[in-house]
């Protein structure tokens, strides 16, 4: 079986990918820098696959380190790129930080794999903006990033399209994720937000255990039904399955062109109430929350058109917003019990 490197492994979705990988029967090798996740990570796999994972500390933005964890490992055929800073907020206050080590990282890679690889590219909706109109397509235009995170994934789509066209023997799936939330059903791994967290599921499970005060729904005056924000909410674990999906996609070489990129949403928009109510609902857990002003930067409403990669990766959404609360707030009581 062919052997796959997921970068970013002990991350939130890199740590789920990793187990769909695993259920699937690839081998795989983990790779992080432990900069933004926990070397626990490795334990909890273990005791969810059975088997200790295969992993190596290593900083991406350092060549050298990359070119020679390379050349030891001529049996990978696949990579899944997670790794990346992903704060918007910190993005804008330090804007080098994140297009050094996004940037560095993705080059040093395709640099270092040649075109030896199938590489699939963790993008968001992000590059999308206010969408023209929704459901959102693939094909639609790709809006002024309204952050240095933002710009770093568009850059980095156009980097590898580029670098496709001159070398046709290297394969990229660029998969631009809506809103990943949720955790694993043994709630042995999930999300590890490093201080007060700035998206929506984390704050409202912290505040919910106590951690935090208050929920603050940012806008109420928003054209939609409810007048909160829309969004697309997916399970991280079905997210993680569409990953296992596009490097078989790219293994059985179906694919139009060696570049191709696919929406990872369920296709349905949930606003900011209806995901506290959400978790009211499957948690019996009652949430304080305030209505304040807009956060800036917000888009209105986004959904994804998910017709392509249920077309093209044989791929669709399983679990509702109710299991993805109920598995986010499973994780969180875990932590109490068990803190990082
Ligand atoms: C954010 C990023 C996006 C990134 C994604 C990664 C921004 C503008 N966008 O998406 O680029 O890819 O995270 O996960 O930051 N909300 C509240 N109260 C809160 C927190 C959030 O009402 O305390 C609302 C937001 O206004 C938004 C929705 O909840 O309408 C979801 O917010 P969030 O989880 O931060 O995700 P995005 O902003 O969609």
């Amino acid at each position: 079986m062919a052997k796959i490197l997921v970068t970013g492994g002990t991350g939130f979705i890199g740590s789920h990918t990793a187990v769909e990988l695993f259920n699937a029967g690839y081998e795989v090798i983990l790779l992080d820098d432990f900069s933004n996740s926990s070397s626990k990570i490795l334990t909890q796999l273990e005791t969810i696959t059975g088997q200790a994972p295969e992993f190596v500390e290593l900083d991406l933005c350092d060549e050298k380190a990359v070119f020679e964890f390379v050349a030891q490992h001529p049996e990978i055929t696949g990579v899944i790129h997670f790794a990346a800073f992903k704060a918007v907020g910190e993005s804008v206050q330090q804007p080098l930080k994140y297009y050094r080590n996004n940037f560095y990282s993705l080059i040093n890679l395709i640099n270092a794999f040649k075109s030896k690889v199938n590489l699939v590219f963790s993008s968001s909706c992000t590059v999308y903006g206010q969408p023209d109109s929704l459901p959102v397509t693939e094909d639609a235009a790709v809006k002024k990033a309204e952050s240095p995170y933002g710009n770093t994934k568009q850059i980095a789509e156009e980097i590898l399209i580029d670098t496709c066209k001159v070398t046709p023997e290297l394969k990229v799936t660029s998969l631009r994720y809506f809103n990943p939330v949720g955790a694993h059903s043994s709630a042995l791994i999930g999300e590890l937000p490093i201080g007060v967290p700035q998206n929506l599921v984390p704050f409202i499970t912290q505040s919910a255990i106590g951690k935090r005060g208050p929920i603050t729904v940012f806008g109420n005056d928003y054209n939609t039904p409810d007048g909160s924000a829309v969004r697309d909410y997916i399970h991280v674990v079905d997210l993680a399955k569409a990953h296992v999906a596009a490097i078989k996609r790219m293994e059985s070489a179906v694919a139009e062109s060696n570049y191709e990129v696919f929406n990872l949403g369920t296709g349905k928009g949930s606003s900011v109430l209806q995901i506290i109510q959400a978790f009211e609902e499957s948690t019996g857990e009652k949430l304080n929350y305030a209505i304040g002003p807009r956060r800036e930067g917000d888009v209105e409403q986004v959904y994804g058109d998910v017709t392509k990669s249920a077309e093209g990766l044989g791929w669709k959404a399983e679990l509702d917003v109710n299991e993805m609360m109920r598995s986010a707030w499973n994780w969180e009581k875990y932590l109490k019990d068990n803190p990082f």
